[in-house]
């Protein structure tokens, strides 16, 4: 069986199962959508209590095609197709809290379909091409949410008895076709509770009578996008008269075309309804003398999103707590204009054009200024432009140009706590101690702030600093080693990508409180400094893109007891059989390491994605003692041969001789009768009676002795072979005591019977000078044989056989 036959069964297998849901969560959370499935799988258990069984096929929902489903709470039928429910469809999942029936072609309701369902708080009707809000939902008492959202009801009227359904809180009727509302259609709403959110956005409302929202009470009222006209929004708004909400959202939706009135007229109705925050979502442009924020003096809260505002005049707010200005082209920060409001407690002013900022004066309860991303270049901060703001805790001037700080910038400013500078050019702060009075500072983020720190002092005085960010700066020589000295309450400090190369050991050694600490994309090769003790705490870690490429096991072995993120990924990891203990511990902690999956080995190749965990340390292990293995088998080799060639030096001699000797045998013409191997202790033997008597006689026999024929020059090796043994017809070895005893005679001994062996020729001429024991000759290599199987001949003192002994010498060696 192929591969393509394999994965097609599985494939195949499961759908013929009815198994193509997905479990989400075992017994309990099944999704089957998308599945264009036209029945409920029978694999879904009973104990079921969240199906989507969105986007399917089941046309008409009666009894039969939900199973029994006790504990369902949540059913998504959205976009199945259906056309028709019948009364019963719902019989087998009456315990539903939610039901969405959102985009079905329904065309046939059935009365009483959905009264079944008790215990429904929340039924989603969308996009169902509803015509009414007369739905009969009688008995849905716990109902707290209904979405009849994009369809094309024409009338806000409840049906009467929803007066009694005590915990619902949600109508959206966004994007139906409402365009009138009147008095007796808000009789419902009027009592059904204080806590409803009304969303009535993207409607054609034309008029509202007056009086429809008198008395009406509402948490959130949204009539984004409403109405058809500035007329009708006049009106509209008017008619909103006597509503008592509290958030009310109102303007345009982002995709609505953009607006230019020539009067703000249109929002003098808003003065007439009671509302506490406001949500102005705008798309107006408005010229310099609209006053958009007239009927807003009463609110807590207002926001402002989208449009152009060039300028704002003063507003006298008088209880406003917070005010948002977001993306609308404003050009100054107004603190003019809000100055004396001593209600507000925070501003944000983001995503503005704004290049400059004004002084706010008077502002005892400002605790949040958030200014970021806008156009800001200030060239002394902080105190002159915020003196007024004696409690501020926060401000973000993150994502702008440039600020300067300056000495004393943050006198008077000692409440701040949290401080963003991120993405905005900081002069000053890299070579001066301008933070020092900051005592409540716990958060200060000046990550990507083009900062080089030059003087260790920096940071000197933030003695309740919890967390530092700092990211994308750099250090001037090895003040990154002195800077966090005093940061005694750090806890979380990011030096990621600022170029440092090395970290001391003592670098962070008063960070005892210290958890977590990121030094992502530097480029250090060392890790020493995390085996510091007063760094126990740290549960997180991270030196990812550096250049490590080893990690040696007493340090991982300190490793802070804690620590459960480690993040070691993108280093060039060393991954030779020298490192097998580096990557045994990573293989072994991957628990603890993050992404493990990204440790990579550089060694194997630089471009390769070979993994650290899949590296087969086995492997390595075997080389290690093949390695071992091999190294004793050459010491114990060379140790043996040593021996050998010490011990048989002179035989290899030997060898060598013979083979070099006899290259040509034959060839030589001999120029002696006889070479004479004798001990030198023999010498005057040889000299006075040999040499005497068979140089001398008749005949003359001439001899070869080494130290008066031998060649100067020439190796005593070469001579033995080249002038006495190939250089005469016989040898005469000369016995004694000392030659047994002596080195060179046995191996001269050696080399001439060797000479005889190759020739087959007898020509050895043994004198026995003094008996030796016959022990003794079994020394010499051949000698006792030779002894036993020749001839030889002694000599002796005594005159008669010592002539015979001449005479017998004298024929062996004339012998042919
Ligand atoms: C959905 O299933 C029906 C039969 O139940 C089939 O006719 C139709 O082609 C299927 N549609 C898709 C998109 O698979
Ligand atoms: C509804 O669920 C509750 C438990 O939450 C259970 O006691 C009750 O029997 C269920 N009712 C029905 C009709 O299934
Ligand atoms: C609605 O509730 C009433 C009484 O509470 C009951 O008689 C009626 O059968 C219920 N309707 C449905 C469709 O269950
Ligand atoms: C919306 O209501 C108007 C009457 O108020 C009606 O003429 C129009 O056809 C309705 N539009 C839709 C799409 O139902
Ligand atoms: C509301 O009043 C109008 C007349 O002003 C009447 O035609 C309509 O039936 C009333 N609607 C309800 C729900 O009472
Ligand atoms: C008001 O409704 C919200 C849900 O919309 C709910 O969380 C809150 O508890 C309700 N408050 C009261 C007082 O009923
Ligand atoms: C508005 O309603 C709240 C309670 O929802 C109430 O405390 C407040 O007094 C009301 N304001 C007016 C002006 O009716
Ligand atoms: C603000 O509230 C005061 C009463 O506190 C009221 O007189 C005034 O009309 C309100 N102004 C607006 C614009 O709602
Ligand atoms: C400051 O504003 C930026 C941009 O919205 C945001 O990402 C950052 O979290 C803010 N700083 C603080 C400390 O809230
Ligand atoms: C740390 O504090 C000590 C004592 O307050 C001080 O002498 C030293 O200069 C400080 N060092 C740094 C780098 O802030
Ligand atoms: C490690 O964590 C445990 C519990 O989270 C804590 O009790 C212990 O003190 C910590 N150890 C160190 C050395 O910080």
């Amino acid at each position: 069986m192929n591969f393509f036959t394999i994965s097609a069964f599985i494939i195949y297998f499961p759908i013929g199962a009815g198994q193509s849901c997905t479990e989400i969560i075992e017994n309990l959370h099944y999704s089957c959508m998308g599945r264009n499935l036209s029945y409920i799988p029978s694999r879904i258990p009973s104990s079921v209590q969240t199906l989507d069984f969105s986007f399917n096929d089941l046309k008409w929902l009666k009894k039969t095609v939900f199973p029994v489903f006790t504990f369902l709470r949540v059913l998504d039928l959205s976009r199945c197709h259906i056309r028709q429910i019948e009364n019963d469809a719902f019989y087998n999942v009456k315990n539903l809290t939610t039901l969405f029936l959102t985009g079905n072609p329904i065309i046939y309701f059935a009365p009483g379909c959905l009264n079944t369902l008790y215990n429904l708080q929340r039924l989603v009707l969308v996009d169902i091409g509803l015509e009414s809000l007369q739905l009969n939902i009688n008995n849905l008492t716990k109902l707290q949410e209904l979405n009849v959202g994009t369809n094309y009801i024409q009338s806000m009227t409840l049906p009467p008895f929803m007066s009694t359904f005590k915990d619902f809180s949600l109508l959206d009727l966004h994007a139906n076709n409402i365009s009138i509302i009147r008095t007796n259609h808000t009789v419902v709403l009027r009592e059904i509770g204080k806590n409803m959110t009304l969303i009535l956005s993207r409607n054609p409302l034309l008029h509202i009578e007056p009086g429809s929202f008198k008395g009406v009470h509402l948490v959130e009222l949204d009539i984004r996008s409403t109405f058809v006209s500035f007329a009708s929004k006049k009106q509209g708004l008017n008619g909103l008269h006597g509503l008592n909400v509290t958030r009310l959202m109102f303007g345009m939706y982002k995709d609505d075309p953009k607006l230019y009135p020539s009067d703000l007229d249109y929002f003098d109705g808003l003065c007439s309804i009671h509302f506490y925050e406001a949500y102005y979502y705008m798309k107006e442009r408005l010229d310099w003398k609209m006053n958009i924020f007239r009927c807003m003096i009463n609110a807590t809260v207002v926001v402002v999103k989208g449009g152009v505002i060039r300028v704002i005049g003063y507003v006298p707010f008088h209880k406003i707590k917070e005010l948002y200005l977001i993306n609308t082209q404003l050009y100054t920060v107004p603190g003019k204009q809000l100055s004396h409001i001593r209600t507000l407690e925070k501003f944000v002013f983001t995503h503005n054009s704004a290049t400059q900022v004004e002084k706010f004066l008077d502002m005892p309860k400002l605790q949040y200024v958030d200014l970021n991303s806008n156009q800001i270049t200030l060239q002394s901060c902080c105190i002159d432009v915020l003196s007024g703001t004696p409690q501020i805790r926060y401000l973000n001037l993150s994502l702008n140009p440039q600020i300067s700080l300056d000495k004393g910038g943050f006198e008077g400013l000692e409440s701040l706590e949290i401080l963003d500078f991120h993405h905005t050019k900081l002069l000053g702060i890299g070579s001066f101690t301008l933070l020092s009075n900051l005592k409540n500072l716990r958060y200060l983020d000046i990550s990507y702030s083009s900062v080089t720190f030059v003087n260790v002092y920096c940071f000197y005085g933030l003695s309740s600093l919890k967390v530092l960010k700092m990211a994308g700066n750099s250090f001037q020589g090895d003040v990154a080693n002195y800077l966090f000295n005093n940061l005694t309450f750090l806890e979380h400090l990011d030096i990621s990508y600022c170029h440092v190369i090395e970290i001391h050991l003592t670098s962070f050694k008063n960070l005892q409180r210290l958890r977590h600490l990121n030094l992502r994309g530097n480029n250090l090769m060392s890790i020493d400094f995390l085996t510091d003790p007063n760094l126990k705490q740290l549960t997180t870690f991270y030196v990812n893109k550096n250049s490590i490429t080893t990690i040696p096991l007493d340090i991982l072995q300190k490793l802070p007891m804690n620590l459960s993120e480690f993040d070691l990924s993108f280093n060039p990891i060393d991954c030779s059989c020298s490192q097998t203990d580096f990557m045994l511990w990573i293989i072994n902690n991957q628990r603890v390491l993050k992404q493990p999956e990204n440790i990579l080995c550089k060694t194997i190749s630089p471009n390769s994605d070979f993994r650290v965990t899949d590296f087969d340390i086995d492997h390595c292990v075997y080389k290690k003692k093949l390695i071992i293995a091999l190294l004793v088998f050459c010491v114990v080799f060379i140790v043996v041969l040593s021996i050998l060639v010490y011990r048989f030096q002179f035989y290899l001699r030997y060898c060598w001789i013979l083979l070099r000797g006899y290259r040509s045998p034959g060839q030589q013409e001999c120029s002696y009768d006889a070479f004479v191997i004798f001990s030198s202790y023999d010498e005057a033997w040889v000299m006075n009676e040999l040499m005497e008597n068979l140089e001398n006689g008749v005949p003359p026999i001439q001899l070869c002795l080494h130290m008066r024929d031998f060649q100067a020059g020439k190796s005593i090796a070469s001579n033995i072979i080249d002038e006495g043994i190939m250089g005469s017809r016989k040898i005469i070895v000369v016995v004694s005591q000392h030659f047994i005893d002596s080195a060179w005679c046995r191996f001269e001994f050696e080399l001439a019977q060797s000479r005889f062996v190759v020739e087959r020729n007898a020509n050895i001429i043994i004198i026995i000078l003094e008996d030796v024991a016959e022990r003794k000759t079994k020394k010499v290599l051949g000698l006792h044989k030779h002894l036993k199987k020749n001839t030889y001949l002694k000599w002796s003192r005594d005159p008669l056989s010592n002539m015979r002994f001449w005479i017998r010498l004298r024929k062996a060696i004339v012998a042919t």
